[in-house]
């Protein structure tokens, strides 16, 4: 085997958002990212993974304010959330820093100061909206108001999510402020500009979108951004702000956008500094050039944009290296949707860990990744059947076929190997393909590759028997090759798929009792070896646990999403719910007998009073009338309705739901209303003639 000349990687994913938990959906691209730096040091390249939570901007500032605690405090706690979370999901950073670090804000001065000296920023007044109460500059997604176009109430500042329409904030028909209520004014005030616009920074732009520094549908992408001609990009922000404060500027900060991706050098750094790296050699224009080290860019679609754009733009011009490669990814969808929280495919990570096997989810997504754009689908039957038929029944299988008689009949010491008809040489020689696939990102044809080696193995144990030969007087010599093939065939396949199943190769380098699997190893083959008895690897996916999994994140009472960042996905509002735990439907398929559903108490109910809830966007107090009996319920919508529409209206709750104790009181119940990406929540009305208290069934 020919040793491959080393090549020094870094490898990074972006920077998730400090404002909220890690879901199944960022898991796609930590997941890509990891098996990609797991294979390339397999392949014994010198390669990093950094990655750091982005954890300034105004939201992150105000759910501070709100929990009552300091925005250093929050991003703190969140920090080790993430961790956790990543570490659950065996994701191997080499550094996860934070980007509110010293490295992280020289760097920003650095190259501000740089683009500053290249002429490429200007300071201009704007006018914006501006809160009166809470004495803050408001960003667009916490201005709402009436849509100019369809009317509809209660829009963020940008668009409208009922028809779709996109708008300046200053369009928006009585518009008033998300944190305060109050009536924004405008007021102006100035404004760093990095001048996008300079047409040299076009020229380059569009001689550097192209492949291999971007995939091809994303340079079509890119055209049609600098067809329609950049504009200059605003990088700062009035205090107060939780950020970096520009230099020279008092009261002036680097909006979050700005600093986020040099979070990426700031982790390098603090690595580099642990590891004794050579910063320069990796970020320096002429250094990296010179010495061909390599840096990559793992994203989302979503923040393409901000990656080919901006960021190649700020460091271009600062003198520094621009990435070798920004491979975008599609979104998640889950069962065919977008994730949504009131059908409980909006699945935290933490709530997926509680109930199912990391390395299942590594592996199914694996199968399904392109290097493309598309999105990638996540369906839980063909989950649980692929994650059965595959990892069990091909793969882990082969091992507790044989061990069990390498241990009971041969003291656990493998034998030699016959010299013909096995399928150990064809699954050797497909080692390069197989590394290939992986180098372009064709997980799912890597993955495909291996299963085929999977059949193969499978088809020899089944022709050769070995649970007959066993029963066989003189057969033990056969045995035990036969056994020694599929040990082998079993180490061959647990090479391939350690890049996706980082535990579970472990785990067999221990059984196998070898060190730990590099590609390169895939040349040589186990005779005479002693191994140690099998032990359990991995179990089935019992389709149980997967309903149990949507049900809890179908009931668990999100605290309200606090709004977001252009750029960001926005997710859909808290339904109204008032939690408890229900048991998981009776039928894999999500069906329910009719017993199943009698239990569920649904009654018409009066609305008598309804009020808002000091500190809470999204809720409103209702008190019901059943008839005689008084219920509290706190409804998450205050988005559609204003309390005095609802004082006297009928509507339905849930009567036997467990009270639910919750940040402003206790909840007895919920009342049902309808919503999903067209708009909502809307309450449910009884036909005429409906009482209180009625029984609905
Ligand atoms: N903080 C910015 C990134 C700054 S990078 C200098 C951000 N954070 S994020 O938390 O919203 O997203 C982190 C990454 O996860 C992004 O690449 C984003 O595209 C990805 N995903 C978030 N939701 C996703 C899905 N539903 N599906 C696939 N990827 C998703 O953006
Ligand atoms: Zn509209």
């Amino acid at each position: 085997m020919s040793t491959l000349p080393k090549r020094r990687i870094l490898v990074t994913s972006a920077l998730p958002y400090a404002n909220g938990a890690i879901h199944l959906g960022h898991l796609v691209e930590y997941i890509q990212t990891d098996i990609w730096v797991r294979f390339q040091k397999m392949r014994g390249h010198e390669c990093w993974y950094a990655c750091a939570d982005d954890t300034h901007g105004t939201p992150i500032m105000l759910r501070a304010e709100k929990e009552g605690i300091t925005p250093e405090q929050l991003i703190a706690r969140v920090w080790h959330e993430h961790k956790r979370d990543f570490d659950g999901f065996l994701i191997g950073f080499d550094h996860y820093g934070s980007t509110n670090s010293e490295e992280t804000r020289l760097h920003a001065h650095a190259i501000y100061a740089r683009l500053k000296a290249a002429g490429l920023i200007e300071v201009r007044a704007i006018e914006q909206f501006f809160d009166p109460v809470k004495q803050m500059f408001l960003p667009d997604r916490f201005i709402k108001g009436e849509c100019p176009k369809c009317h509809a109430k209660d829009q963020y500042g940008d668009a409208c999510e009922v028809c779709g329409a996109a708008y300046q904030p200053t369009d928006l028909i009585e518009p008033y402020s998300a944190v305060s209520g109050a009536k924004p004014v405008r007021k102006r005030s100035d404004h760093f500009f990095f001048r996008l616009s300079d047409p040299q920074l076009a020229e380059f732009l569009r001689d550097w979108t192209r492949p291999p520094h971007v995939q091809a549908e994303a340079a079509n992408k890119l055209k049609e951004w600098l067809d329609a001609g950049l504009t200059d990009w605003d990088i700062s922000r009035d205090a107060p702000y939780f950020g970096f404060e520009i230099p020279d500027a008092p009261g002036k900060y680097f909006y979050v956008w700005l600093d986020a991706p040099i979070g990426y050098l700031g982790s390098f750094q603090a690595l580099a500094e642990r590891e004794g790296l050579d910063f320069d050699a990796y970020w320096d224009a002429t250094r990296a050039a010179a010495e061909g080290t390599e840096v990559y860019h793992f994203i989302g679609k979503d923040i393409l944009y901000f990656h080919a754009l901006f960021w190649p733009a700020m460091l271009r011009y600062a003198g520094l290296r621009t990435p070798t490669g920004v491979f975008c990814h599609g979104f998640l969808t889950v069962n065919g949707q977008k994730m949504s929280k009131s059908r409980g495919t909006f699945i935290t990570a933490e709530s997926y860990l509680r109930h199912l096997n990391p390395e299942w989810l590594r592996y199914y997504f694996a199968a399904k990744l392109t290097p493309t754009l598309e999105d990638i689908d996540l369906n839980f039957d063909d989950f649980v059947a692929r994650v059965n038929s595959d990892l069990i029944g091909k793969f882990v299988n082969i091992a507790s076929r044989a061990a069990g008689f390498i241990h009971k009949r041969f003291d656990g010491r493998l034998g030699d190997l016959p010299p013909h008809d096995t399928p150990l040489p064809a699954m050797q020689a497909a080692a390069e393909a197989i590394a290939a696939y992986y180098e372009a990102r064709e997980y799912g044809k890597a993955v495909r590759e291996i299963m085929n080696l999977a059949d193969l193995a499978n088809q020899y144990v089944d022709q050769y028997k070995p649970w007959e030969m066993a029963k066989q007087p003189g057969q033990e010599a056969k045995l035990h090759q036969v056994c020694t093939v599929a040990i082998n065939a079993f180490r061959l396949l647990t090479l391939y798929l350690k890049p996706v199943l980082p535990r579970l190769a472990t785990q067999v380098e221990a059984f196998l009792n070898i060190p730990p699997l590099a590609w390169a190893d895939s040349g040589q083959l186990l005779t005479e070896h002693l191994i140690q008895p099998y032990q359990h690897l991995m179990t089935r996916v019992d389709p149980k646990a997967v309903d149990a999994m949507l049900a809890d994140n179908r009931d668990s009472l999100m605290p309200p999403p606090a709004p977001v960042r252009h750029g960001e996905h926005q997710q859909h509002g808290v339904v109204t719910k008032s939690a408890e735990p229900t048991p998981p439907p009776s039928s894999a398929k999500g069906l329910i007998n009719i017993d199943e559903f009698g239990r569920i108490d649904l009654r018409v109910a009066r609305i008598v009073e309804a009020e808002h809830v000091a500190g809470a966007d999204k809720l409103l107090k209702l008190t019901l009338d059943l008839g005689g009996e008084r219920r509290t319920v706190f409804a998450g919508i205050k988005s559609t309705y204003t309390p005095e529409s609802l004082v006297g209206r009928l509507t339905v709750m849930v009567a036997n739901l467990t009270p639910r104790k919750m940040k402003f009181g206790v909840s007895e119940g919920m009342v049902l209303a309808a919503s999903d990406e067209r708009g909502g929540p809307f309450l449910l009305t009884p036909d005429s003639g409906a009482e209180p208290g009625m029984r609905i069934k």
